[in-house]
């Protein structure tokens, strides 16, 4: 087989950055070692800043998230005991998150590649990337018993955290940077209505919690938890209780209980590699940097990424330009950098670390106290959150 652009991985990066090809005339194969089912039951965070709504459009498949997306122009920070909304809306002249799940965006995705016949090999086992350092990249990978081989002029590594694309690269070609924090988030999804309208999230004594949600009917929360803990140790009651004692009254008096459609523990992680390419191979997405979900980055970065490689590979065909191939790394890592910073602080202000001592308790809640009281404090949050331009910082 031969094309221009081999994809390895069908999340939403793959999937997007397919589809963006496409738009451009751009011919293109996404290998994914799981089965398409598979994929789609994985459960993921689900706010869209309008740059990955934006690219949705862009590439005609966001009819659905239209009609089942919530916007959200707010959510609260509860602290202290008490809650404070942070006024996405007036805080960054009327830009929004859209709540829609990444299962969806996913589904969205893949049903639209089906529609217009580009190829996706699913369940391709011992998927390898050869030659990329040279003109003549190749993908091998395991099917029904046979090994087939892809020719193309690219690889777009879109393979996720244990994809094979960077694991593929000599160490001495990359750095890696990573910080692993000593928790995770036990998430649970349930149909049952949001305790609220829009996302609280929650700095406790308890530990962090988050009320977050996929739908007027379903509902999706996280506690911070050791990461010792089993799922299995946590039973629906026991997820309930312990949701309800890091709430505030009112938030507890209405929260609607029922069985857990799912339960899972996530550790979290800041993670980067430079640089995103190696010769005719490209690292997009989680293959390439890792958020902690605390500020729900990770999709969008994503987004960005398969955003900016797109625009570079179309200015290669069509303006025979490597200008964008050779800024791709640069690029994409400054914008990288800025969400895992907002991410780390996000992550450091909201959660509890036992092992540093009662004062980063106290200096967490000055700084929080500090930050929602002041208008220059609520904004950075709220830019931040709802996503930074994708030329900022480009005078
Ligand atoms: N060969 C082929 N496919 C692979 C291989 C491999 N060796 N290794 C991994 N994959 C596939 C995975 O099965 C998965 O479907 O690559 C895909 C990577 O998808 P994601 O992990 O979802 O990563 P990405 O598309 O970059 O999406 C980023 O997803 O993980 C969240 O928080 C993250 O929201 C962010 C978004
Ligand atoms: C989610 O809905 O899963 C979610 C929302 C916001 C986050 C993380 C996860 O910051």
């Amino acid at each position: 087989m031969r094309t221009q652009v081999a994809i390895i991985g069908a999340g939403p990066s793959g999937l997007l950055l397919g589809q963006l090809l496409h738009k451009a005339g751009i011919d293109n194969i996404i290998v994914e070692r799981q089965s398409g089912d598979y994929v789609l039951g994985r459960i993921r965070a689900g706010v869209l800043e309008q740059v990955t709504t934006d690219l949705m459009l862009e590439v005609g498949v966001g009819e659905r998230m239209l009609k089942e997306g919530l916007p959200h122009g707010g959510f609260d920070m509860l602290f202290d005991g008490a809650r404070h909304r942070i006024d996405l809306e007036a805080l960054t002249g009327g830009k929004r998150v859209t709540v829609y799940g990444q299962t969806e965006v996913t589904r969205d995705l893949m049903e639209a590649r089906e529609k217009v016949g580009r190829t996706t090999v699913y369940e391709a086992a011992n998927v390898q990337v050869l030659d990329y350092d040279t003109a003549k990249p190749r993908v091998t990978y395991e099917k029904d018993g046979q090994t087939h081989t892809i020719e193309c002029d690219f690889i777009a590594g879109c393979d996720g955290f244990h994809g094979v694309c960077r694991a593929s690269v000599p160490r001495g070609a990359i750095r890696e940077f990573e910080k692993v924090y000593p928790f995770g988030w036990l998430g649970m999804l349930a149909d049952t209505p949001p305790v609220h309208h829009e996302l609280i999230y929650v700095r406790s004594e308890r530990g962090f919690a988050l009320c977050s949600q996929r739908s007027h009917t379903r509902s999706r929360y996280y506690l911070q938890v050791p990461l010792t803990d089993k799922v299995e140790a946590w039973s629906d009651d026991a997820f309930w209780n312990e949701l309800r004692l890091r709430l505030d009254p009112e938030a507890a008096a209405r929260l609607v209980t029922g069985p857990g459609l799912e339960k899972s523990i996530a550790p979290l992680r800041s993670f980067v590699t430079e640089p995103l390419r190696f010769g005719r191979m490209f690292l997009a997405g989680d293959a390439g940097h890792i958020v902690p979900p605390t500020g729900a980055k990770g999709l969008n970065l994503a987004a960005t990424d398969v955003k900016y490689l797109s625009t570079a590979i179309t200015e290669f065909y069509q303006e025979r330009s490597e200008a964008g191939i050779d800024g791709y790394s640069e690029r994409c890592l400054k914008r990288i950098w800025r969400a895992e910073r907002f991410s780390w602080w996000f992550t450091g202000i909201m959660h509890n670390f036992p092992e540093d001592g009662p004062i980063v308790a106290k200096l967490q809640q000055a700084e929080l106290d500090y930050l929602i009281h002041s208008e220059h404090g609520r904004r950075t949050i709220a830019e931040n959150y709802v996503g930074l331009p994708l030329n900022f910082g480009e005078s």
